[in-house]
């Protein structure tokens, strides 16, 4: 008796007990829309037994999570899960190598689910190192609706038409545009701009490609004349200000206009607003869709719980439901081709068409202001002239020189 309990006890102790699964989760959803956002994953993870460690950064566009991130790499203590975004995924994996969740990915058949554009986007020398949660369009205006209406003024269709609905709109007294002025709010005007005056061809020269006549070229000054314009759209405050402080201007009608990515719709929805009521979402003159794909990659953890931790978020973040979901919260659309849009809005739709319609003739393009486009010493050679200049009188000739030359000396 005694022998077979002795076996029977260390066969019990010899069994692995199942890890739970867990993960500390660095990212930089804070604002009211996106917080709301991330705790639709927070949930899931949870309700599959997951404990979840949140480690929120603020600061839009990610900056300081970025600098975060760094020092916790550096202290030999990286976070099993962390917001990554566009080449950072593969330059985290040259550097300190990212765990290959291509199990997990194979299992649930993301191959035959993500449009293969964006799937590159998730691979490291072939392997999948990132999990695409959405698809956030870049190239947006949103419009106070009433402002809009009781000054008669429609959606501009061309940036003349911008200026003159902001030229109206200044004489009435109202700031046009709600702006913050933060490096990466300026990138993101000045890559609209880029697009929406040059065309999808001159993005892909000057911004993907970082051609130097492209660079310097007669659009490219123009597209600065406008950023000054824009300049002179903003209100006095507009220095250091968040993003969705700018959102909000818009919201409660301190402002007409805001050119933003649409996790700005999240913002406005958070708040109750209704599109096409209170708000109005339009493409920004031009063609094209500059995208901006948020997702998650996995640095490489001791232990159990982290890794089935790590296996656990990947799967969620790709599950239909969770796509749909989160989705509808942060203002973007599903990354998956497969989950149906019929609860989302029609701001939604239309990115949706817009992205599929692009996608056919190469006008869908990566956003260098959101870390898709270049690696980050290009993308920051870029914006601190962009910076500059919308914080100076800089002249556009000065700007497109200076453009070249910061491009020229990270080459
Ligand atoms: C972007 C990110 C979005 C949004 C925004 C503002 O870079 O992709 O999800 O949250 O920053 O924080």
């Amino acid at each position: 008796m005694k022998s077979v309990l002795a076996a029977s006890t260390a066969m019990f102790l010899a069994a692995p007990a199942m890890a739970e699964p867990s993960a500390e989760v660095l990212h930089w959803w804070t604002s009211g829309g996106e917080a709301k956002s991330v705790a639709v994953l927070q949930d899931q993870f949870k309700a599959e037994g997951g404990t979840w460690t949140d480690m929120p950064v603020a600061g839009g566009g990610g900056d300081a999570a970025m600098t975060a991130l760094r020092a916790r790499v550096l202290a030999g203590n990286a976070p099993a899960a962390v917001q990554l975004k566009g080449p950072a995924i593969q330059e985290w994996y040259e550097e300190t190598g990212l765990a290959d969740i291509g199990d997990v990915a194979g299992e649930n058949g993301w191959a035959e689910v993500l449009p293969p554009q964006l799937a590159e986007h998730m691979k490291c020398e072939d392997q999948w190192c990132a999990a695409p949660v959405n698809v956030h369009r870049i190239n947006w205006i949103w419009g106070n609706k009433q402002i809009l209406d009781a000054n008669g003024i429609a959606m501009p269709t061309s940036w003349d038409e911008f200026n003159a609905a902001a030229e109206k709109l200044k004489a009435a007294g109202i700031t046009p545009l709600a702006h913050g002025g933060q490096n990466w709010q300026d990138a993101t005007v000045f890559e609209t701009l880029v697009l929406g005056l040059g065309g999808p061809d001159f993005y892909r020269a000057a911004l993907i490609d970082l051609n130097p006549e492209a660079l310097t070229s007669d659009t490219m000054k123009q597209v600065f004349d406008q950023l000054r314009t824009l300049r002179g759209y903003v209100d006095d405050n507009f220095s250091g200000r968040d993003w969705n402080l700018a959102t909000a201007m818009v919201m409660n009608g301190e402002a007409a206009f805001q050119i933003m990515g649409d996790w700005a719709k999240g913002e406005f929805l958070a708040a109750g607003k209704v599109p096409g009521t209170d708000f109005v979402c339009w493409p920004a003159p031009g063609d094209g869709y500059l995208y901006n794909v948020d997702s998650f990659a996995f640095f490489e953890v001791e232990g159990e719980d982290k890794q089935q931790g790590q296996k656990l978020l990947a799967k969620l973040i790709m599950g239909p439901e969770f796509q749909k979901v989160f989705n509808l919260n942060k203002g973007s659309i599903p990354a998956r081709t497969d989950v149906a849009l019929d609860e989302f809005d029609d701001c939604a739709k239309q990115s949706n068409a817009d992205m599929n319609a692009d996608a056919g003739d190469g006008s869908l393009l990566p956003s260098y202001a959101h870390g898709m486009a270049l690696r980050g010493a290009q993308a920051g050679a870029v914006t601190d002239v962009v910076t500059n200049f919308f914080n100076s009188d800089m002249s556009s000739d000065d700007a497109v020189q200076q453009l070249a030359d910061a491009v020229a000396a990270t080459m």
